[in-house]
């Protein structure tokens, strides 16, 4: 079975016009997979979490409140999530059932999107820690180290997290990907519309081209529907809701901050003044 939809254009070609809406189902199912098997593997299994120790004198160090996420940090995240939110709801109820005027919603709640996005994109690089949300050489160690141990072979306890798990980092990278496809590719299907913004011109580019450009387009806008099923679900896990929190009030208990986090890959300053308390060196996104 094909997952795109086809036409014949006005010169006989056969096109792509869109995906297969059928995928919307298959992305909501994956994502309602992904939150059983984890739930699952939760209860069944109960792995002990277990990280190599580090030295303890530094946790006296430690101030009580850890700031995580800076107050410009959190907005976007928060005018992201509402954004991509309406995005998935104009695009996908009417291809549900749900008929309404969604192509103007659509692209304004993209636009936010894109302006949202370019902010972090500075902001992250200029005036965060930008390299806290890349793999680094620790997190691959780690992770080979946790695969081992997971199949019950001798390997060495994995250190504890920097600012960012593994994981987190690996979202954040699929993402950061299929971000860039439904923004760019719908910047351009802007000129199919009539927006006021641009002037309209269907002609731009060949069928063929817009063809493939709503099927990447509809590809990782699919692709958002699992990926923010397993975010909720991630951000709404007890365990987790201390990260969920810090994107709220913008920081993190000491007594979080030292089972999970290595003191030494996410440090936090030591010996300020009151007032700068708990400034941690990578105190952004
Ligand atoms: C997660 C984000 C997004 C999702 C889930 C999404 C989803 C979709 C879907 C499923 C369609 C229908 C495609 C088709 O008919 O084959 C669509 C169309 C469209 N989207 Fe998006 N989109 C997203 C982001 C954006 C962004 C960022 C923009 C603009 C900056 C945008 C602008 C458009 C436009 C202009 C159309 C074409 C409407 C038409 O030709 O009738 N979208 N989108």
């Amino acid at each position: 079975m094909s997952f795109l939809q086809w036409a014949t254009s006005p010169w006989g070609q056969s096109v792509p016009i869109h995906i297969v809406w059928g995928l919307i189902w298959v992305a909501v199912i994956a994502g309602v997979f992904f939150m059983i098997v984890h739930s699952l593997y939760l209860i069944v299994v109960r792995p002990p979490k277990r990280f190599a120790e580090r030295k303890a004198e530094v946790a006296a160090r430690v101030p009580e409140r850890i700031p995580r996420h800076t107050l410009a940090a959190r907005l976007f995240h928060w005018v992201m999530a509402a954004s991509m939110f309406a995005l998935l709801i104009t695009a996908f109820l009417p291809k549900v059932g749900i008929q309404f005027n969604w192509v103007l919603y659509h692209w304004i709640a993209g636009l936010v999107l894109t302006v949202s996005i370019l902010f972090h994109i500075i902001h992250a690089t200029f005036f965060l820690d930008f390299w806290s949300i890349w793999p680094d050489k620790t997190d691959l160690i780690d992770a080979k180290n946790r695969t081992l141990r997971f199949f019950g072979k001798d390997a060495p306890l994995p250190s504890k997290f920097a600012k960012y798990p593994l994981e987190n980092k690996l979202y954040h990278g699929v993402v950061m990907l299929a971000g860039l496809a439904v923004i760019l590719t719908g910047l351009l299907m802007m000129k199919r519309v009539e927006t006021g913004i641009f002037v309209r011109n269907p002609y731009l580019f060949s069928d063929m081209t817009w063809g493939m450009m709503y099927v990447l387009h509809g590809l990782a806008g699919v692709g958002f529907i699992a990926l923010t099923i397993m975010h909720v679900y991630m951000g709404v896990r007890p365990e987790k809701f201390p990260i969920t929190k810090s994107m709220i009030f913008g920081w993190m208990s000491r007594d979080f901050y030292l089972e999970e986090h290595d003191t030494g890959r996410w440090a936090v300053k030591s010996g300020q003044p009151e007032s700068n308390r708990g400034l941690a060196s990578s105190d952004g996104d």
